[in-house]
């Protein structure tokens, strides 16, 4: 299986020295790169800004903005076999990117801003038979948040957590999350219960929580296969 993963926060550049963005590290999309290798898979890492060595034999490619991931995903998705988008993409940039640095005399206390494209939204028609994951990190309980977001982003599977919890969130090595899945091809769910019930996994490294979510994709791309 092609796994397409994308992780860490994206940049909104207001000027050269200025930026809109967020606290993910890419741990979490990392883990699951790693998973994803160490269970044969050829992996492409689409990659925001982070400070993290590449795990070996990951193809890796570094953007920038929501819009360059959103560009490097399009080129690589009709080769991929699933989608995981554990990247935390910025929803706004500012409304105007000016080329040299602004002076503060100069600025405007209020900043414009226009909304990013929702990456997981602008490909579902491309989906096909492909598994798209996305995550939902949540400040408290994150499963009603979730469950919208898997059916509102036309998703498979969705990782969700509250980053309020001691060893969850940004910048650990831990994570507790809950897997929130879309009723599969052949036991279609009622409007009212699109998705199975949610499995909340214990505290643990975000490597077995990347084994976990690795293991879940082939289970289902098999399904859809077979
Ligand atoms: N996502 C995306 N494009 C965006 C924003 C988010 O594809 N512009 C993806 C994320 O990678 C994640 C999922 O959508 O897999 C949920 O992201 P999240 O930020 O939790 O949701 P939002 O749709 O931005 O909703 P809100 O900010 O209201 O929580």
């Amino acid at each position: 299986m092609n796994i397409l993963i994308t992780a860490g926060p994206t940049r909104e550049y207001l000027d050269p020295v200025r930026f809109l963005s967020n606290r993910s590290t890419g741990k979490m999309g990392f883990a699951v790169a790693q998973a994803a290798v160490e269970r044969g898979h050829p992996v492409t890492l689409v990659a925001g800004p982070v400070s993290l060595p590449t795990p070996p034999g990951v193809t890796r490619v570094d953007v920038v903005s929501a819009r360059e991931m959103l560009a490097a995903i399009e080129r690589c998705l009709p080769q991929c076999d699933a989608l995981v988008m554990s990247a935390a993409v910025a929803d706004w940039r500012p409304a105007q990117e000016a080329g040299a640095k602004l002076k503060k005399r100069a600025m405007s206390p209020l900043l414009q801003l226009v909304p990013n494209p929702d990456i997981l939204q602008t490909l579902a028609p491309l989906k096909g038979r492909r598994v798209f994951v996305g995550f939902a990190a949540e400040t408290g309980d994150p499963i009603e948040e979730a469950q919208r977001k898997l059916i509102d982003k036309g998703l498979d599977l969705i990782v969700a957590n509250d980053v309020t919890v001691p060893g969850a969130g940004f910048a650990v090595d831990t994570n507790a999350v809950t897997l929130i899945s879309a009723a599969p091809l052949g036991q279609v769910g009622s409007p009212k219960q699109p998705s199975l019930p949610p499995q909340v996994l214990p505290l643990q490294s975000k490597l077995d929580v990347g084994r976990v979510i690795v293991q879940w994709i082939e289970a289902r791309c098999a399904s859809l296969k077979g």
